[in-house]
């Protein structure tokens, strides 16, 4: 028998009733590190907690605010960028790798950050922003010069002489937030690329000077006790050297516009593998030197194919790289009007490509994309994070998305500030200004939200805030706050960990999954992702004669947890989510 054959059979003995794809791929708890089943909880710093009243969050806010992290449940955050910065993409931009940027706070107050987070147990991941620096990085400026040295740091070129003498940039490359993605430099009298605004120099990483540099950033941050890094933007690491023009897509006329070239050449090439790799080794021998403290782990932010991401977790020789590549495919394949078979082929599909021996995970938010209660009506909230909370693996909230907070889209041109906003203009910004999803933290109903004590926040409070707010909904009978907390609590049980697990849409517009694991309570899942009530019968589902008893309910359920429900004619109401226990 072929060996194929052998281990379908093995498999269906091991482990009868699940399907191939809904299998959890970490099956013994002996195997579940820390990072395979955790919350990450995104903290944006700009917008989290600000301490000294200059409208802006800080580190000392951020540390003030973490025992409402571990209060809530939360075992691991990560923070957006908080080193020095121009902040022309709000510290997606640095200026110095090893350096706190001054209104975030000092190195001292990053110190006494790790130190509170870990007496907390929570554990701290930061971004590493590898693909470009500021055009005010020493780095730069000395390429800029050509200092010895630092000649081949960026990615510089000629770029095209024309008859009458002007200039043209190498190529008809678009830079992801618009217009040219070269940029000429009076000094040095070349081009040097940018993919994404012009103050952030792309850097060569065909250079290895680059590459060490990078890896001294990395070991720099790890010696200071953080668990690991969020990378940035990694499938725009390298670009094609023959700097060969790009086909056009078709999707746009205006090649200033991001979607005017298909990216075959300055995106997810092979050698971005290479690079995550290194980083992964890099991580593993100081994680094996350094045993005392948890694992060190990289999480990979790329919106790239299916293939790649898997290829991320582990390539076809086996090799290991990010041991979370980002799947947001909540975020970028199902909307408002999906219906459950969206959500269910959504989720087969990652567990599907992820390899063997790997944790899902499923990210629902950041700061970069409109919010759950903008992308799937505010009805959803609830429901959204039973099913992010609920699924085997890791589950990555922005922060505010335990309350549901909601995207300020009515922020004016003059308050705007993102660069790709400021870049498309005033007739067109609000598509795709990012500003409106990163608006202070609503804490409470007090000044600017409880966020800061200035006249003028840096970013517009969301006028909401005076009922959508942390204190109002830990002070509710229930509220998506309370929601989120109990699930919290949920994923705590072994069940969580371990149940393999199966997905179906049981209707339309009802999907169901379970959890399950000899010995312990069926968990399972019950979304209704359309505007209105739904009767669906779970009883073939199920496949057993049990009631369901409601564990947990959503702000808009007529249910209460503890009831006890008939699987054969359930009712949910508009959006409605449940999670319920099998007795
Ligand atoms: C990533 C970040 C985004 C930033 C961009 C450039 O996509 O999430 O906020 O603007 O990279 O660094």
């Amino acid at each position: 028998m072929p060996a194929s054959l052998i281990q379908i059979l093995l498999f269906s003995l091991l482990y009868p009733g699940s399907t191939m794809s809904g299998l959890v791929r970490s099956d013994t708890e002996d195997f579940i590190d820390w990072w395979q089943h955790t919350v990450f909880y995104q903290i944006y710093p700009r917008s989290f907690k600000d301490s000294n009243g200059d409208g802006i969050g800080d580190l000392r806010g951020i540390t003030s605010m973490l025992p409402y992290l571990a209060e809530t449940g939360i075992t691991a955050t990560w923070l957006s960028p908080i080193f020095q910065s121009p902040m022309v993409d709000f510290g997606y931009d640095i200026s110095d790798y090893t350096e706190i940027q001054p209104e975030y706070g000092t190195m001292q107050d990053f110190e006494e950050l790790i130190d509170t987070a870990y007496d907390l147990g929570i554990k701290v991941i930061l971004d590493f922003v590898p693909n470009h620096s500021s055009d005010q990085h020493e780095w730069f400026k000395k390429s800029a010069a050509r200092m010895p040295g630092y000649e081949d740091f960026y990615v510089w070129e000629d770029g095209i002489l024309k008859e009458d003498g002007t200039r043209a940039p190498p190529n008809n490359w678009p830079s992801v937030f618009y217009g040219s993605a070269w940029e000429w430099h009076e000094g040095r009298q070349q081009y040097y690329l940018h993919q994404f605004t012009k103050e952030q120099p792309d850097l060569n990483y065909r250079n290895p000077k680059v590459v060490q540099a990078m890896d001294d950033v990395i070991l720099f941050w790890l010696n200071k006790g953080v668990a690991g890094f969020r990378i940035d933007a990694v499938n725009h690491l390298f670009e094609d050297e023959s700097l060969m023009d790009e086909p056009l897509s078709g999707k746009s006329t205006d090649p200033l516009s991001y979607d005017y070239t298909k990216h075959i050449y300055s995106r997810d090439l092979p050698e971005v593998l290479d690079l995550i790799q290194h980083w992964r080794k890099l991580l593993d021998d100081f994680s094996a030197k350094h045993p005392q403290r948890p694992t060190r782990i990289m999480m990979t932010e790329a919106y790239a194919g299916l293939t790649q991401l898997a290829d991320y977790y582990e390539d076809s020789e086996g090799v290991r790289g990010s041991h979370l590549p980002f799947n947001f495919h909540f975020i970028t394949d199902v909307k408002g009007d999906s219906d459950a078979r969206d959500f269910v082929y959504n989720v087969e599909k990652w567990l599907i490509y992820m390899p063997r021996g790997h944790a899902a995970n499923w990210v629902m938010g950041n700061h970069d994309n409109p919010r759950v209660a903008s992308r799937f009506g505010s009805a959803s909230v609830d429901a959204m994070n039973m099913l992010l909370l609920t699924l085997p693996g890791v589950a990555v909230t922005y922060n505010g998305e335990e309350l549901g907070m909601e995207d300020y889209r009515e922020i004016s041109w003059q308050d705007t500030v993102d660069p790709p906003a400021r870049n498309v203009g005033e007739e067109l910004y609000k598509e795709v200004s990012r500003d409106p999803v990163r608006t202070p933290f609503q804490w409470s109903n007090k000044k600017n939200a409880g966020f800061s004590s200035a006249p003028k926040t840096w970013l517009p409070v969301h006028p909401n805030y005076l009922e959508l707010n942390l204190e109002a909904q830990m002070a509710a009978n229930k509220s998506h706050y309370q929601v989120y907390k109990d699930l919290i609590d949920l994923r705590k049980s072994a069940i969580m960990r371990l149940g393999r697990f199966n997905i179906e849409a049981i209707s339309r517009w009802v999907f169901a999954f379970k959890r399950s694991y000899p010995n312990f309570e069926t968990i399972i899942t019950i979304i209704n992702v359309s505007d209105k009530e739904q009767l669906v019968n779970l009883t073939e589902f199920i496949n057993q004669p049990k009631k369901l008893v409601v564990e947990v309910s959503g702000v808009n359920s007529n249910y209460h947890s503890g009831q006890s429900l008939a699987a054969s004619a359930l009712s949910l109401g508009a959006r409605e989510g449940l999670v319920c226990r099998l007795v």
